[in-house]
């Protein structure tokens, strides 16, 4: 199995990172590979640059390519001003026209250290990629409030048990087949 993941967060201490880390350690015993595509240095979205005739940069060929590979793909995010970062938005933006969304399925994750969890946020993204018709798995879907509260402070390392519990629900829905993700 291939997960995919999409960060909203360029923070080399990004909270949201912590949890991709732990989907990482989550799912090692099953084989599955989870990855992060990089979207920073996306060109911003020009449909110019994607028309007919236009060859699409190289980062964004990379970009569909790594999304047309994976069996599903995980949106973990932070949320800006009640809304989604720019830098993810701009990578979906891409990936509107070319399909690679087409019946993946997908989770999306917000945390913030409101209680809120970014909420907006994770809304909007479950909207966006349903416009998208990619397959958004519900039980694959977080809002993951006072993150900070859950983190451990020197290793960045989940320390709440039941946020473990929640990421591993979430991952073992999002993949086809049944996985055996480690405690
Ligand atoms: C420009 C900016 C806007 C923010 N807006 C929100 C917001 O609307 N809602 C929220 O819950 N947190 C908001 N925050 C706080 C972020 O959730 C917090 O910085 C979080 O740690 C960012 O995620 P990261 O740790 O993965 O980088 C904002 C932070 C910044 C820098």
């Amino acid at each position: 199995m291939r997960i995919l993941t999409l960060s909203g967060s360029l923070r080399a201490r990004s909270t949201n990172g912590s949890l991709l880390r732990a989907a990482r350690t989550l799912t090692e015993a099953d084989g599955t590979a989870v990855t992060t595509a990089d979207i920073g240095g996306l060109p911003h979205f020009n449909p110019d640059l994607d028309g007919e005739g236009a060859v699409a940069p190289a980062p964004v060929a990379a970009l569909r390519k790594s999304v047309a590979e994976a069996d599903a793909v995980l949106v973990v995010s932070p949320e800006y001003a009640h809304g989604v970062p720019g830098v993810l938005k701009n990578a979906l933006d891409w990936l509107v026209s070319s399909g690679e969304f087409i019946d993946r399925r997908v989770g999306v994750i917000t945390a913030s250290p409101s209680p809120t969890g970014g909420d907006y946020a994770n809304a909007q993204l479950r909207e966006t990629l349903r416009m998208m018709t990619g397959t958004v798995v519900d039980e694959s879907c977080l809002t993951v409030g006072t993150i900070s509260a859950k983190l451990d402070r020197d290793t960045g390392e989940i320390a709440d048990p039941e946020l473990t519990a929640q990421l591993k629900t979430a991952l073992q829905a999002l993949t086809p087949n049944p996985t055996t993700t480690t405690a």
